[in-house]
């Protein structure tokens, strides 16, 4: 082998370890939170004295109010199911003391916005947890094979996350402060068939994160997507938790130790290794009928295996 060969493979090795070196630190910002909470015990209080969640009457939206609501801010939930949000408000008041204000809306609809707005006048929102969000079927299947009701997951996944943002953002920024999430999904971090208009809204959730974060982090504002692979919940038939299913308590509490480490996150340990080795395989796999078809039969089981024990 000539010297100069010996040269560049020398170089492209010393590339090869430098970039998996620079990601293997990038990496470590997200284990220090899991060992230790890095943020000050006052951080959430200091956006403001209320949160708002939207779907917060089950599953991950209802795991958010509860935790803030630990974390010293005072609640407003938005759902649908007014039943369910009383039982959150009351576990809250109970548990933490703090207040809750309770707004019945569904966010399929395009008409509930100026009464959300009227009800959350005079509130100081520090933080908007857009966590609404809808299946087109809970059984993954071909776009045409799923009833249509695209304008309602528009609406649902797509609207009530520009809206409810429009709302609050306008507040948030003369103060200078506020934090905003953005609960997407893994399947909107890549093109995800069986889930083609689900996948797609949820991409929408992250493009629009990261560009309002560029337009406003100068002005004191984190925004952030959340994009969790799988939280036991009843979207999910509340599949069994495990090492990556987990439950919606365990993630959020871990989720919000991540608020400060960049415009997208995947919510926990578990679920960021888990995307990494996700990333290595290629789309043309991931894209095949074979692997579509394996797919579609096991979390199809899994569901309605789930289905059947609740
Ligand atoms: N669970 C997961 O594995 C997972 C993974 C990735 C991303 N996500 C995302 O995380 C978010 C929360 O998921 P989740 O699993 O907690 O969902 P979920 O179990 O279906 O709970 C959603 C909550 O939102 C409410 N809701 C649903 N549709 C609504 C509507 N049209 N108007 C008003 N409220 C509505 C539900 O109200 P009711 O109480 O009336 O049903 C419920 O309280 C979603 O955006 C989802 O896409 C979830």
């Amino acid at each position: 082998m000539g010297e100069f060969q010996q040269h560049l493979l020398t170089v492209l090795g010393s590339i090869v370890c430098l970039v998996f070196l620079v990601k293997s630190l990038r990496f470590l910002k997200y284990v220090f939170p899991y060992i230790r909470s890095t943020l000050p015990p006052s951080f959430f209080q200091s956006m403001g004295e209320w949160a708002v969640i939207t779907g917060a009457g089950d599953g991950i939206g209802r795991a958010y109010s509860i935790e803030l609501a630990k974390r010293g801010l005072n609640i407003v939930l938005i759902s649908r199911t007014f039943q369910k949000m009383q039982r959150v408000a009351l576990d809250i008041e109970q548990t933490t003391g703090q207040r809750v204000k309770i707004i019945q809306a569904d966010f399929t609809k395009m008409d509930i916005y100026s009464d959300i707005e009227k009800s959350l006048q005079g509130l100081e929102v520090g933080i908007l947890v857009n966590n609404v969000g809808m299946l087109q079927t809970s059984i993954p299947c071909h776009f045409l094979d799923a009833t249509d009701n695209d304008q309602a997951l528009i609406n649902c996944n797509i609207m009530s996350v520009t809206q409810m943002t429009r709302i609050i953002l306008k507040q948030m920024v003369p103060r200078q402060r506020g934090l905003i999430l953005n609960i997407s999904s893994a399947v909107g971090t890549f093109p995800c068939p069986l889930y083609a208009i689900y996948s797609a809204s949820k991409a929408f959730g992250c493009t629009f994160s990261k560009a309002l974060q560029a337009e406003y982090n100068t002005k004191g504002i984190i925004i952030q997507a959340v994009t969790p692979y799988s939280v036991s919940t009843p979207m999910t038939m509340w599949s069994k938790p495990n090492l990556i299913n987990k439950t919606a308590e365990d993630f959020v509490r871990e989720s919000l130790e991540y608020i400060t480490l960049g415009d997208e996150t995947f919510g926990c340990l578990a679920h960021e290794i888990l995307a990494r080795l996700v990333q290595c395989i290629p789309l043309q796999i991931f894209h095949s009928e074979r692997v579509q078809n394996m797919l579609k039969d096991a979390i199809s089981g899994r569901l309605k295996k789930n289905s059947n024990s609740t």
